[in-house]
């Protein structure tokens, strides 16, 4: 139970990699906030949560709560950070996990595409970072772990927006680690490469063999490989990492 005590919040929990890392860090004891747009959305990490070997007890896994918060909307954004800290008085994990694709290739792409997606994935995050980093300051420690992704480093053809907005997630990140460290928080990015999710299932057979033979471990992610990370990030045994990327690609991108 190394997380025993800690409250966490997990933006965009309701599936994939948000619903595991909201049950791993629940695995570890912590009290971790779970959000989605939607009313109902994160149901089932909810229910994840309540069965993991004696779930939501304070000795136990910790429990879950659910909370609706729309990144792209900064009242949203205010409005479930005053929900987080009132209820639970302070926030020891910060995991800004959710994020939207809108694909097409640059000759094809509009600014609308553009916007979304910066404003969900880069914007998003900054919003949340700005809505708890005082308490954190405050408090003297925490710790906030962006997903990003490893296109943020390489840029992918078809997805100009999204690699813009997961390198500037790398940009922000560097700058809280620095404003933050002598405040005793850390700040990291989570780089995935391709993880088996809703977002990925969307990809036809032809792009994903394409993809598979460029994995050397042979197999696509699994949305826990990228919850394990954040674990990591998050615990006691990362105390001394900041402002770092750390890539979870089965090998892709080195
Ligand atoms: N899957 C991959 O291969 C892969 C690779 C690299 C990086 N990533 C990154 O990993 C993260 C999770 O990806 P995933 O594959 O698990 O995606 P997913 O299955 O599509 O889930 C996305 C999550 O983000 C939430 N979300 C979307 N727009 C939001 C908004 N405006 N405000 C708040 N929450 C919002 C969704 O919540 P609701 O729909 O319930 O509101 C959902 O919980 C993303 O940041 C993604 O860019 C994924």
């Amino acid at each position: 139970m190394q997380f025993a005590g800690k409250i966490a919040l997990v933006t965009g929990a309701s599936r994939g990699i948000g619903r595991a890392i909201a049950t791993q860090l629940a695995r570890g004891g912590a009290d971790v906030f779970c959000t989605s747009t939607k009313e109902g959305g994160c149901a089932e990490t909810l229910a994840a949560i309540a069965a993991l070997p004696a779930g939501s007890g304070p000795a136990g896994s910790g429990k879950a709560t659910a909370l609706v918060c729309d990144v792209a909307d900064a009242a949203s954004v205010e409005a479930m950070a005053k929900a987080v800290l009132e209820r639970a008085g302070k926030l020891d994990f910060l995991v800004n996990n959710a994020g939207i694709t809108r694909d097409g290739l640059f000759l094809r792409m509009d600014a609308a595409d553009f916007d979304a997606v910066l404003t969900t994935n880069l914007r998003g995050t900054f919003l949340t970072c700005k809505a708890f980093a005082r308490s954190m300051a405050k408090a003297r420690g925490g710790r906030i772990v962006n997903v990003g992704s490893v296109v943020g480093l390489t840029g992918n053809a078809g997805q100009a927006n999204y690699a813009a907005s997961k390198a500037g997630l790398i940009g922000l990140t560097k700058s809280l680690a620095q404003e933050f460290a002598g405040r005793g928080i850390t700040a990291n990015v989570v780089a995935p490469g391709f993880v088996e999710t809703d977002m990925t299932a969307v990809l036809t057979a032809e792009v994903r063999d394409a993809m598979l033979k460029q994995i050397p471990l042979s197999r696509f992610g699994a949305a826990d490989d990228i919850a394990h990370a954040v674990s990591f990030l998050c615990s006691e045994h990362a105390a001394y990492i900041t402002g770092q990327t750390l890539v979870v690609d089965g090998g892709m991108t080195m």
